[in-house]
């Protein structure tokens, strides 16, 4: 059976944490393997044997069509009856002992239904999915799509340029966002589109509304599409007409924050540093509680994911070819907020700024 890197790379993991198999279950991880996108099934991946993937009906062609490297399972009767006499007869042929699932994702409904099923022939170990951790570090071919992915976030930037004045609302902005994506090529929306005018601008995660868009305003917009599986993250703020001196002071903070943090990170630094690098610029100008998230999140096949540039969150080293966002923002109750999150893919020797839009305050300035 032909095999690829990420499954050999999969099953050291499973062979240092002496496992004899594992049930992979989370979507993103099944694709991330297998490259097996429909709706239902799982994988499961033995340590010295065959790896198999478990469907429906739906999809029995596309299964077989992965047939080189996973070994097709059709499920017809109970749920789980075939995964369950999969186990058995490992357990039978060739000791398999200890089946790892996903803590992270697997319900304790399912839990328990396969532990009764298994009748004590091999016993269900939750813990971390291996993949989560292979995910961590992109290959050339995931750092192509989250290129392609961000290419399409920056020039629809510079249309919202172009399209955002005061008189629409929140709403519009986004839809118009959000078709511009389609229009470009992109798969969808990375997620829920974010677009906050005025007032509303101090909540980080606005969701858009009818409100309307006014002279003087902020407007962030926090958006990201979709392309081959992988999202691109980027958040501007735009402001409508010349600036007052406090958004522009706030303004050129937030970007400073951010400058330096990009400027800092590193492999070989840690996570928290490259938090703190920002934070401290902020929280020197007294704004140290209006900043109140991390600095930024890994992303990937998922919006959000490990490692992350948090204060609270595990301390991490920088690897190279790790992918982060870097989002300072400062949030004013009753008066509004700024953002400004770019992409960094960590090098060699420091990083890689993926996001090309334009952020200076003179570009972010709409004149009315
Ligand atoms: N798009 C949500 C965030 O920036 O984390
Ligand atoms: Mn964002
Ligand atoms: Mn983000």
């Amino acid at each position: 059976m032909e095999t690829n890197e990420r499954l050999a790379k999969f099953r050291e993991v499973l062979t240092e944490n002496r496992l004899d198999g594992f049930l992979v279950t989370n979507k993103k991880n099944i694709y991330y393997l297998s490259g097996f996108a429909g709706s239902s099934g799982y994988l499961l991946i033995s340590a010295q044997g065959e790896a198999y993937l478990f469907t429906d009906f739906r999809y029995e062609e596309y299964a077989a069509a992965l047939a080189s490297r996973f070994v097709p399972r059709i499920q017809k009767g109970e749920p789980y009856a075939e995964l369950k006499a999969t186990v058995q007869s490992l357990a039978q042929g060739a000791g398999f002992r200890k089946l790892g699932v996903d803590a992270a994702h697997m319900t304790l409904k399912t839990h328990e239904l396969l532990g009764k099923g298994l009748d004590g022939s091999a016993g269900i170990l939750p813990g971390e999915d291996p993949c989560y951790k292979l995910r961590q570090i992109k290959d050339e071919n995931e750092l192509a799509l989250m290129r392609a992915s961000m290419k399409i976030a920056d020039e629809t930037l510079l249309r919202m340029k172009e399209y955002i004045r005061p008189g629409i609302t929140e709403k519009e902005a986004a839809e118009e966002l959000e078709a511009t994506f389609k229009r470009l090529g992109a798969e969808g929306p990375s997620f829920e589109t974010i677009a906050a005018a005025g007032k509303r601008s101090s909540m980080p995660h606005g969701q858009p509304t009818d409100n309307v868009i006014a002279e003087g305003d902020l407007v962030t917009l926090d958006f990201g599409c979709v392309v081959g599986g992988y999202a691109s993250d980027q958040t501007r703020t735009f402001v409508m007409g010349s600036p007052d001196a406090k958004q522009e002071r706030i303004y050129r903070l937030v970007l400073q924050a951010q400058e330096a943090a990009i400027a800092a990170a590193a492999p070989g630094r840690s996570t928290r540093e490259i938090d703190r690098v920002a934070r401290d610029i902020i929280t020197g100008e007294g704004y140290g509680d209006n900043f109140g998230h991390g600095l930024g999140h890994s992303l990937g096949l998922d919006i959000h994911e490990d490692p992350r540039f948090s204060p609270i969150t595990e301390d991490r080293i920088l690897e190279p070819n790790m992918v982060l966002t870097v989002e300072p923002g400062i949030y004013l109750p009753g008066w509004g907020g700024i953002r400004i999150e770019d992409v960094v893919v960590i090098t060699g020797g420091g990083c890689e700024n993926i996001t090309r839009s334009p952020k200076t305050l003179e570009f972010m300035t709409v004149m009315t």
